[in-house]
């Protein structure tokens, strides 16, 4: 069993708990995932990594409450069990010898693209973060990635925060005002990783999309994560989840997303009832 012990509200819809694992913990790295299950009969359910800390023996997630089981994780308080908590898995995202990236981090998606940018920034390189969200009350790890970033950009929807626009406005300034990266990672909506590929493609600067989104239950064994990477097929959570983003095909991608909407709407109301 696994004890809560933090649990904190980022915003309407988010939430992160520090878990006690010290075996996770100790071996946990950028860009990898855990599986957990919230009781014995809970469907099992991935979430990144997004901090750890290797002394106390603890792994942070942030989740998004959109499904049945984001709705139940989210009723635990602190000092209460997890079931299982299993982890690391996935392969670690690539942080070692970059002198200046840009990290991209869309909505939740900044929770996956917070450690990454940490990482990189611990192993020396030079971190230019650009975050967005639909509004203010929407914003998450803020301080975090100021703390980790040589520049940070806010940017929203509608403007009550942050510059008005979407994250592709900042990259295309300050690709066109000479900023030089090494790499772009972008993590977030598929629609946004998207479109920081096409743009990062007119100017060839390599570019990794975090295909986490999709997992579901990080197994290998669902197939919900299938994806098409440069033609081949591959599954986010045993290939990846870090792949380039310029191969791949993100409309079939976001076409196999919308199977599982109506899906969750059941298990949501269900849980509601
Ligand atoms: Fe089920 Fe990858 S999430 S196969």
């Amino acid at each position: 069993m696994y004890k809560i012990v933090r649990k904190e509200s980022l915003n309407p819809t988010v939430t992160k708990m520090v878990i006690e694992a010290p075996m996770v913990a100790k071996k946990a790295k950028a860009g990898q995932f855990i599986i957990l299950r919230v009781h014995e009969e809970g469907e099992r359910i991935p979430l990144t990594v997004a901090d750890y800390d290797r002394e106390k023996g603890t792994i942070t997630i942030i989740f998004q409450i959109v499904g049945g089981t984001t709705m139940e994780l989210n009723r635990l308080k602190e000092g209460d069990f997890l079931q299982d908590f299993v982890g690391p898995l996935g392969k670690p995202s690539e942080v070692e010898g970059f002198k200046k990236v840009c990290v991209i981090g869309g909505g939740v998606g900044c929770a996956i693209a917070y450690p990454t940018a940490k990482a990189l920034h611990e192993n020396g390189a030079q971190v230019t973060s650009i975050a967005g969200f639909r509004n203010q009350d929407l914003v998450i790890l803020e301080k975090e990635f100021q703390d980790v970033s040589d520049a940070y950009y806010l940017v929203s929807d509608d403007g009550s925060t942050g510059e008005k626009g979407l994250v592709t406005d900042v990259l295309k300034k300050l690709i066109e005002n000479g900023e030089q990266f090494d790499e772009v990672i972008a993590i977030g909506p598929l629609i946004m990783m998207k479109f920081v590929c096409q743009l990062t493609k007119q100017y060839n600067i390599k570019t990794m999309v975090s295909m986490n989104p999709i997992m579901i239950d990080g197994t290998g064994m669902c197939g919900g994560c299938r994806l098409s990477v440069g033609g081949e097929t591959k599954f986010a959570c045993v290939d990846g989840p870090d792949f380039d983003g310029h191969l791949v095909d993100f409309d079939e991608a976001i076409a196999r997303s919308s199977m599982y909407r109506e899906f969750e709407t059941r298990k949501r109301e269900e849980n509601c009832n």
